[in-house]
């Protein structure tokens, strides 16, 4: 593991944006795997700002997402199709039918799941991005999710419930199950890279490149991975 500690988020956002430039520049049919997350949106203003200059293109790149919440429709603010078009695909070069997100509102969602690794199994990303939860979680695979895992269904725990629950009017509304690419599925990835920021993601970031490798923390598995960098910044370094 690479781990890079920058002065702040702006910095973090920067080297990130970086990492994932030269993985577009090296192939331009690159397969991104991307996240969601407050975390990730000043890495894609910076991939935005690279598109506009003409220093990369996107046209033909393509990509896989994470996760969704299950129930909510595409149209919806809160779903993760939605903040992909408005943080990131409205506004590179990007042919949108070839950017890929798991559905939450299949009728057959154990179907969706089964078509979603399928897909990730025919598109091998080039790079998988990777936010983490306070708790440890990467993509929507919580604590004790076994490694061997491909894209399931999962029930959210209350902490990641409290902590998404900020960016909706009330707790309540925040859906309760996700559907989510699996570990093994993050696992094939050429190569990973994990941003993290502040002081609440600082336990995250010790058990997952100083804990042990335990089901428990799943980023902890990254430790497996022969190619990842991780981009922190100083508050979210404390511990290590
Ligand atoms: C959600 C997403 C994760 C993301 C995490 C952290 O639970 N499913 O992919 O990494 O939130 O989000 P944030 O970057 O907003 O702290």
């Amino acid at each position: 593991m690479k781990v890079i500690i920058t002065e702040n988020y702006e910095e973090m956002s920067k080297k990130a944006a970086d990492v994932i430039a030269d993985v577009v520049k090296a192939d331009e049919n690159a397969v991104l795997g991307l996240a969601t997350g407050t975390t990730p949106i000043g890495l894609y203003k910076e991939l935005i700002a690279k598109c506009a200059r003409k220093e990369i293109s996107f046209k033909n790149v393509k990509t896989v997402n994470l996760d969704e919440y299950v129930g909510l429709p595409k149209e919806h603010v809160q779903s993760y199709d939605y903040f992909m078009k408005d943080n990131l695909f409205n506004h590179i070069d990007i042919d949108i039918k070839n950017t890929n997100l798991p559905s939450g509102v299949a009728e057959d969602l154990d179907a969706e799941c089964a078509r979603y690794t399928a897909l990730l199994n025919k598109m091998r990303q080039s790079i998988q991005l990777l936010g983490l939860g306070s708790n440890g979680h990467i993509g929507f695979n919580e604590p004790k999710t076994p490694f061997d895992s491909t894209t399931h269904i999962v029930s959210l725990t209350q902490s990641t419930i409290k902590d998404n629950s900020r960016l909706f009017d009330n707790i309540d509304e925040v859906p309760t199950k996700a559907i989510t690419m699996g570990i093994a599925n993050i696992m094939n990835a050429k190569k990973v890279l994990v941003v993290a920021s502040g002081d609440n993601k600082a336990k995250a970031v010790y058990s997952m490149v100083k804990g042990p490798v335990t089901e428990d923390c799943p980023a902890s598995v990254l430790q497996n991975h022969p190619d990842v960098t991780v981009i922190v910044d100083k508050k979210a370094a404390a511990l290590l």
